[in-house]
Order: structure tokens, then C-alpha cells, then sequence
């Protein structure tokens, strides 16, 4: 048994090129739980700043007032369609908008037709609903073929042997949620066109910490949600579709918000709408739309490049200072973040930790035997300095660099 070296507690200098403290102060003073907390834990939900809250107080006032003033919402929808189509570099009616990142995935499984090419690929650091849904078409014909990491990797050649000419798409996380692992998106991308399939890219584990091209990145289809690092609540996903593939997919979940027009109010006829509208279903979730949309903006008015630089900064820092306390990590130590998983000796001693980051005000979570740590714009040198004080206090609960964890009393 070795114990964790003593801890560097000293932080590199900031990166110059990335928000200055004046614009960290800044941002943080809009999210209200900075004054009690420190807030660690984006890769679950975002915190809520001002901006967010007041989209839901325009809500609720537009309901008191007007009662029911659709025509409002439905435009205010459409400016939020628009608003995330410009977020990704994609065109509006590329773009349809979910309840949950599921349901986009439902919409799309729903429309393959698996009789030419019924084989699906995934890796093993999908999240757990993409296995789910894509598990659910074996009664229609799909055949599901999952991809095993090495240790915490997921190489883009592990793909090589499994993608072929029966494979049809290839669902990818971008970051897994459960050790922040990055996957190598333009290589997989290639790979799965050079054999004639598609691939679904699932950023919800980094979607609103960079400036992200959809169109760059050559990728089919593409799916995330409002609720981590877009800042935004529960209940709201946004679901890209290649223009070129919207008219030969035809779901078979629908709706009355999937027609051309759905105020014909139509029951005899299905008249998918030509434009990514089709993968939706029915009324959207008017309050989540009001709330999103601040998010996003937020988000925007910052600078995305700046937001990127800001978190990598941050990774950096507390990927040195965990090596020099020679704490393991599942997440490589050349991450850009946003999310850092510690390598815990058990998943029992993983919530321990949390629970004991959380007596010091401290929010983080746990998956299975990792502590995430979970870096965005609104965090600071400041809370690494935290987060490693109680870290350093508490290695027995983590693995050291020779594999076994010190246990203190025994
Ligand atoms: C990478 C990833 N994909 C999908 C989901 C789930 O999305 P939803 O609940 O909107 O279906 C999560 C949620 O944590 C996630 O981390």
C-alpha cells in the first residue's frame, strides 16, 4: 500500500487567453447558488443563473396574462429552433425539438428501415439510452453489436472490425459521462462513410463548452439536450438531421406537430412535415422552450471559443495537481474537460466522497467507482483549490497511482 503523495496544492498560472477574472466575477454572479456552493456537478444539470429564471417568469406571465397566446409560444419555439440551429452551424428546419434526447433517438431508430443494412454500432460509453433505444429495434429487424473499451478508451479502431456494408448507423457519444473520455468523432466519422453508414453524434456530455459546426464535423445526425452545459432545465432536446436525409426518413412515432401544417388539424391524412419538424410529435414544452433559450445565450454572449479555452485551462490545472497527489483518473490526463472522473477504490467509497465534498459545500457526483468533477465557464481556480483540499483529506477513499488505496485505521 502506498500513500498519495502529498498534494500540490500550489495552481499553474491562468492562461491569459482565456475570461479574465473580471468576466469569471461576472458570470458567476449571475448563477446564485456560487453563494453558498460550489457548483461541480454540470455534467448532471447546469446551474441556473438570472437569465433562466426570468425565461420562466416571461412564461408564467405570458400564461397569467394572455391565457393562452399560442400564437407567442409557437413563435417563441420557432426563435428557439433558429437560436440552436445557429448554435451547431445548422440551418433551421434542419433541426427538430424533443422532450429528451430519447425521444430524438426514438424518432430517428423509428424511421430505418434495417431489410438492407440492420447492423448498429455503438460503444460500450454510450449512455445508457442509446443501448436502450437502439436495443428496442431488435423486434423490427436491427441487429446491435456493441464495441468494448480498452481500460478507460475507446480507440477509433476498436470500431474497424464491426463497422461493414450491413452496418446502418453508428451512435457515438462524443464525451462519456461516466469518465470523460473523448471520442475521436472525425476518425469514427470517416470509418463509418468509407462503409456506407451514418452516424448519430450524442453531445449532450459536451454540447454549450465549445463552439460546435455540425456541418464540420460531416456527421448525419446530431443529438443533445438543454439541461447540462447549455444551462437550461429538464425536458428539452434538440435533434439535428442532415438535410439531404430528412425526406427519405420517415418516422413512425408521429404527431400532430410532425405535419406540414399542424393547425389544419387534419386526423385523416399523415403529411409529415418536409423539414427536421417531422421527428417531433406533439405539443412542445413551452416552458422549457422560455427557459432554454436564456441559456443558450448566455452561453453565446460569453464566446464560445473563450468558454472552450476557460474550461481546458481549468481541466489542466486540476489534472496537474491530481497527478502530483498521484490520485488515478479514468479521464486521460490530456483532457480538455469539461468533466474529470477520479478514479475511486469502490463505487461504496465514490458516494462517500461525494457525500463528504458535499459537507463542505461542495456539489459533485458519482458513477459507479468515479467522483465527477464537472468544469464550466462559471467555475474558477478558486473551487479547484477547494475541491483538492477536501480531495487531500480524503485519499483513502481514492485509488493512488499503484493501484490500491490508502485506508486510514486499517
Ligand atoms: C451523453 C448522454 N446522452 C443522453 C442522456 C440522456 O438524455 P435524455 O434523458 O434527454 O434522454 C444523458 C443524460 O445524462 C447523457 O449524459
Amino acid at each position: 500500500m502506498t500513500r498519495a503523495g502529498t498534494p500540490s496544492l500550489t495552481i499553474p498560472e491562468r492562461d491569459s487567453s482565456v475570461l479574465d477574472d473580471i468576466q469569471s466575477v461576472k458570470i458567476r454572479s449571475r448563477f446564485p447558488i456560487f453563494k453558498h456552493k460550489i457548483y461541480l456537478n454540470s455534467c448532471s444539470q447546469g446551474a441556473l443563473s438570472d437569465a433562466v429564471e426570468s425565461g420562466l417568469t416571461d412564461y408564467i406571465r405570458s400564461w397569467h396574462e394572455h391565457g393562452s397566446p399560442w400564437e407567442v409560444w409557437v413563435e417563441h419555439y420557432e426563435r428557439t429552433r433558429a437560436l440552436f440551429a445557429e448554435f451547431i452551424g445548422a440551418d433551421e428546419d434542419e433541426v427538430a425539438i424533443v422532450t429528451s434526447a430519447s425521444a430524438g433517438i426514438n424518432a430517428v431508430a423509428s424511421a430505418l428501415d434495417f431489410r438492407e443494412r440492420n447492423r448498429v454500432v455503438l460503444g460500450e460509453f454510450e449512455f445508457p439510452t442509446m443501448g436502450h433505444v437502439w436495443l428496442a429495434q431488435r423486434s423490427r429487424g436491427a441487429d446491435i453489436t456493441f464495441v468494448a473499451p480498452m481500460d478507460n478508451a475507446l480507440p477509433a479502431h476498436s470500431y474497424e472490425p464491426v463497422i461493414d456494408r450491413h452496418t446502418a448507423i453508428v451512435p457515438l457519444t462524443r464525451v462519456c459521462f461516466k469518465n470523460g473520455f473523448r471520442s475521436d468523432v472525425s476518425a469514427i466519422v470517416k470509418l463509418a462513410h468509407s462503409r456506407g453508414a451514418w452516424v448519430m453524434l450524442d453531445d449532450y456530455q459536451d454540447c454549450g463548452t465549445r463552439p460546435i459546426n455540425v456541418k464540420d464535423l460531416g456527421i448525419d445526425f446530431y443529438v443533445t439536450g438543454t439541461l447540462k452545459y447549455l444551462l437550461g432545465p429538464p425536458g428539452l432536446a434538440f435533434l439535428y438531421v442532415r438535410r439531404d436525409l430528412i425526406d427519405s426518413l420517415q418516422p413512425t412515432v408521429s404527431g400532430w406537430f410532425a405535419q406540414s401544417n399542424p393547425f389544419a388539424f387534419d386526423v385523416n391524412h399523415l403529411d409529415l412535415s418536409p423539414t427536421a419538424r417531422r421527428f417531433e410529435s406533439g405539443s412542445p414544452p413551452i416552458p422549457n422552450v422560455y427557459a432554454a433559450a436564456p441559456g443558450i445565450e448566455l452561453l453565446r454572449s460569453t464566446g464560445m471559443t473563450q468558454i472552450a479555452a476557460h474550461i481546458s485551462n481549468l481541466t489542466g490545472m486540476f489534472l496537474s495537481s491530481i497527478t502530483a497527489m498521484q490520485i488515478e483518473t479514468k479521464t486521460p490526463l490530456d483532457s480538455v474537460g469539461p468533466l474529470v472522473v477520479l478514479q475511486a477504490a469502490s463505487a461504496k467509497d465514490a458516494d462517500a466522497m461525494v457525500v463528504r465534498l458535499a459537507e463542505e459545500n461542495i456539489v459533485a457526483s458519482s458513477r459507479g467507482d468515479g467522483v465527477r468533477i464537472s468544469l464550466h465557464f462559471y467555475n474558477t481556480a478558486n473551487d479547484i483549490a477547494e475541491v483538492l483540499q477536501v480531495l487531500e483529506r480524503n485519499t483513502d477513499l481514492l485509488f493512488t497511482r499503484s493501484g490500491v488505496p490508502e485506508r486510514s485505521g486499517s
